[in-house]
């Protein structure tokens, strides 16, 4: 949620601001703006609006400088206006700074700055802390910077630059993600990798608490409490610069639907042992010994990521006959929840720095659970503070409505129970059977992609209407709620996933033939019974919508119209029959003129409470 770009060196800083604010605007597109330094000159400008509103503001003027900031805004504390966008300026006019975070103790930071004869503009709670670096400032910004988040509260990742201390940059980070860039006499600073990969590879992940200093020269990391020196580890980041680009497609999200082929097979590659029928996972930090004693696993997440967590309860439960509980992390943390000696906490985010699920994870560990992240973002928090993990290997997803992000969460978690199972019940048949579809799966998927003109065929039939159910059992009850989540976020049709049984008790009430049902009707074990509950449906005048196996010509009579997936087992399903609904989604939203990848109020990364 928002996003910072700071640049230092021997270039012009505005189109390198402006081209990594570009590749940050997931991250918020309520407002944006910029800050440049030329000699004693400080040049802010911001608009209300995205990317592009700050682009024709900027057109035809020069903004000369080789240091800036920049930033993109989600609105958290002040409607998204001019006013309130960032960077903000002390009194003077010289210190500028941008921020993504929160910061708790504003109001009464706010109140006694005021008292002191400081004058705000905006009703965020970020200028706070450039009033208060301008407070402290007598010539050298980051022991203004240092001594100023002394006062602080709360969560921050900012950059900061002064006509006074001219040529650098400083930033400094307490929950909210910030990596430097290391170039050739020049360094970066942002929120998020795909800002700064145009331009260097290299680049230094900063820990909480710490404050980094950076001029074209060189820069120095250091503890935000004491100045002590850090010294950190620089980073190669492995992806290239086309896997943040949407290389043709027409959006970020149908881009990230069709990589998933590619993304589901990274996603397994080297991590099953055949011989065995087992699993190999090099992260988890947790012994053979501490796998088999686990008694339960707590698995936590947030949005798409939880529905991943919800397949994740089904596998764990079938195949390795592990009780398992899939909570929200954001009511998981204010519970008072009993974890018990051999609990494992599995979490699950994309981007690993969801507000929520880093609290729960923080919450199961205090009470003695050891926790797995399954999260994409390397180095990001969750990833760095859980016990152990897996990382998705993904590649970056840029577009708000996450797909890629899911399916391969579903297959690290089929893993996860495939390497348990085995230490179980499961028999070593039984395992190679389970990589052997595994294996299977990116062909299947790809089959799937190559049919996408069916799903925009009916996306067509089914766009205008405004209400939609979605229906599943078992682990494709998770799909039905992925499904309608995708639905709802981007194209703003309300849509509701349901148990395919559950309909009965309530839901059926709303069917008529103005409400399109959406049913994941694959050939399983519940395959019958969903067959009753569409005559249920059919018998209401509803219209159905299923997502069936190949092969199944029965369908036919109950659903108007079918899209076949292939077969797979059982609990892998999800992984193919959520690629028609993520589809289908991105079809009936860009029928319906709506901004697939960045739908209204929302953004990547939730990192609010
Ligand atoms: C939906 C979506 C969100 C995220 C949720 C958790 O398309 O993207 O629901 O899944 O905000 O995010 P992560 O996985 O980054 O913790």
């Amino acid at each position: 949620m928002c996003g910072i770009i700071g640049y230092v060196g021997g270039s012009s800083a505005e189109p390198i601001l402006v081209e990594g604010l570009r590749r940050l605007e997931y991250r918020g597109y309520d407002s944006a703006g910029l800050a440049i330094c030329n000699g004693g000159v400080l040049t802010c400008t911001k608009v209300a609006g995205k990317i592009a509103r700050l682009e024709e503001e900027i057109d035809g003027r020069e903004l000369p400088g080789q240091c800036g900031i920049a930033h993109t805004r989600w609105a958290t504390h002040g409607p998204p206006t001019q006013d309130n966008a960032h960077p903000h300026t002390d009194c003077s006019g010289k210190i500028a700074l941008v921020h993504n975070g929160i910061i708790e103790n504003y109001a009464y930071l706010k109140d006694t700055l005021e008292k002191e004869g400081h004058v705000f503009t905006s009703e965020t709670d970020s200028e706070v802390l450039v009033h208060l670096i301008e407070k402290y400032f007598k010539g050298n910004l980051e022991s203004a910077v240092q001594q100023a988040l002394q006062w602080v509260t709360g969560t921050y990742g900012i950059g900061v630059v002064a006509v006074d201390d001219p040529g650098k940059i400083v930033g400094a980070r307490n929950g909210s993600p910030l990596v430097v860039g290391i170039g050739n006499g020049e360094y970066f600073l942002a929120s998020d990798v795909p800002a700064i990969l145009r331009h260097t590879r290299q680049v230094i992940y900063l820990d909480d608490q710490e404050l980094v200093v950076l001029t074209k020269d060189g820069l120095r990391t250091s503890t935000i409490a004491d100045n002590e020196a850090v010294t950190k580890i620089v980073q190669e980041i492995s992806w290239d610069v086309d896997r943040a680009e949407k290389e043709g497609y027409a959006h970020f999200m149908l881009k990230e639907i069709y990589e998933q082929a590619r993304t589901v097979s990274d996603a397994i590659s080297g991590r099953t042992v055949q011989d065995d029928g087992t699993a190999r996972l090099g992260g988890l930090n947790l012994t053979d010994e501490q796998l088999r004693s686990t008694k339960r696993v707590i698995i936590t997440a947030c949005g798409t990521s939880f529905h991943a967590g919800l397949i994740g309860e089904y596998m764990l439960e079938e195949w390795a006959r592990i009780p398992v509980e899939v909570e929200y992390a954001s009511e998981f943390r204010y519970r008072n929840p009993v974890i018990e000696d051999g609990t494992l906490c599995i979490v699950i985010s994309q981007s690993g720095e969801t507000a929520d699920t880093l609290a729960a994870m923080r919450e199961a560990r205090r009470r003695g659970a050891r926790a797995l992240g399954i999260c994409n973002v390397v180095g990001s928090m969750i990833a760095r503070e859980a016990d152990g993990g897996v990382y998705i290997h993904a590649g970056p997803e840029i577009g708000v409505a996450s797909t890629k992000a899911f399916t391969s969460q579903v297959v690290v978690l089929s893993l996860i129970t495939l390497l348990m199972g085995r230490m179980r019940h499961m028999s070593v048949a039984d395992g190679q059977r389970t990589i052997a579809a595994l294996r299977a799966l990116p062909g299947q998927i790809q089959t799937i992609l190559e049919q996408a003109d069916e799903i925009k065929r009916i996306a067509k039939i089914y766009c205008e209407h405004d209400n939609f159910l979605y229906l599943g059992r078992g682990c494709n009850y998770p799909v039905a709620l992925e499904g309608a989540l995708k639905l709802k976020e981007i194209s703003y049709i309300h849509a509701e996933g349901y148990p395919a049984a559950e309909m009965k008790h309530g839901p059926i009430a709303l069917i008529t033939k103005h409400m399109p049902v959406v049913v994941i009707a694959t050939k399983d074990s519940a395959y019958e019974k969903v067959m009753g509950n569409l005559s249920e449906v059919k018998a209401r005048r509803g219209r159905i919508l299923a997502i069936a196996t190949e092969g199944d010509s029965e369908i036919k009579n109950h659903a108007e119209h079918v899209f076949y997936i292939p077969p797979t087992l059982q609990a892998l399903t999800p992984v193919l029959s959520v690629i028609p609904l993520q589809l289908l989604a991105y079809y009936i939203a860009v029928m319906r003129e709506c901004n697939v990848d960045q739908p209204r109020n929302l953004a990547k990364s939730v990192t609010v409470e």
